[in-house]
């Protein structure tokens, strides 16, 4: 893992380093005192059972909602006061447990619009002007990366689920994040898109080394892609490291897993 914080941007620390991170919804503590980190090129999967406060968590990173203690650092500056718009000009992005795409445009037109959401930042009425800032051969890139190319004119609103994920994701890695969340991206996809998104999900990050946040249920993919997993249950970190031992983690198992993922995964991963 990064060495120990040397200090100032570019430090070798890890880009994001969240460190107890509680948020309160009136009586309920729905994250209490989780710290998380993730680096450039690393993808880590934040797991657990439903309402176990996972979302919680990425809105409390992004900065939409204010918390009841703790900080987020990105490449070592303290963010935590930070609005959404400035944390993504300082290369955090994410996608939405439920899809957000903007329907009436194409495929291709999406991704020349992450080209720029990140310098856009909280001033979208730039994109009146007509597109100024977009990165063409970006989006060009990242049509042929996720195979989108033969969708590319279609409106993204008439596409199927699967392929909307495909091009959620790739808005959010158009802005060339330093760290993508990822909220759920498999939902919605059949098992057969499943397999090919991880493949999709390594050769991005190959691609452009951005880290990646992972909150998903399945555990295929999960297992597929994740080099290393934080696990929540009633908002704290029950367990935490490579995912081979994560999964087969007593407490894991109890919290979540259930007796399935040892057959899956075996005891030596
Ligand atoms: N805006 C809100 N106001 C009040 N309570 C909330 C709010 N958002 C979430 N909660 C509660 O906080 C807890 C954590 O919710 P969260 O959505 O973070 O869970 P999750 O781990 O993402 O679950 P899932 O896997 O079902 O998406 C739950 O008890 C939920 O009901
Ligand atoms: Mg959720």
């Amino acid at each position: 893992m990064a060495d120990p914080k040397v200090g100032g941007a570019g430090a070798s620390e890890s880009f994001l380093v969240a460190r107890d991170l509680s948020v309160r919804f009136g009586g309920l503590l729905a994250v209490d005192a989780a710290s998380i980190e993730v680096d450039r090129g690393e993808i880590v999967g934040l797991i657990g059972p439903n309402g176990a406060g996972k979302t919680t968590i990425f809105a409390a990173l992004w900065g939409l909602l204010p918390l009841a203690s703790g900080s987020v650092m990105l490449d070592g500056h303290d963010v935590t006061s930070w609005s959404p718009a400035r944390r993504a000009r300082s290369g955090l992005a994410r996608t939405f447990q439920r899809l957000e795409l903007f329907g009436s445009m194409t495929v291709r037109e999406n991704l020349r619009y992450g080209t720029e959401a990140r310098a856009l930042g909280e001033r979208p009425w730039r994109l009146l002007g007509g597109g100024r800032h977009q990165d063409l051969d970006l989006a060009e890139e990242i049509l042929d990366l996720l195979e989108l190319g033969p969708v590319a004119d279609r409106s993204a609103g008439e596409l199927p689920v699967g392929i909307g994920r495909l091009i959620e994701f790739g808005r959010a890695l158009a802005s060339r994040p330093n760290l993508l969340l990822l909220d759920e991206p498999s939902s919605g996809l059949d098992p057969a898109e499943t397999v090919a998104f991880v493949g999709q999900i390594r050769r991005a990050v190959e691609r452009f080394g951005c880290g990646v946040l992972l909150i998903e249920h399945d555990m295929s993919l999960v297992i597929g892609v994740c080099e290393r997993l934080q696990v929540i249950d009633f908002g704290r970190l029950v367990s935490e490291g490579p995912t081979a031992e994560v999964v087969v983690d007593p407490r894991v198992q109890a919290a979540y897993l259930g007796s399935e993922a040892v057959g899956v995964v075996g005891p030596s991963g």
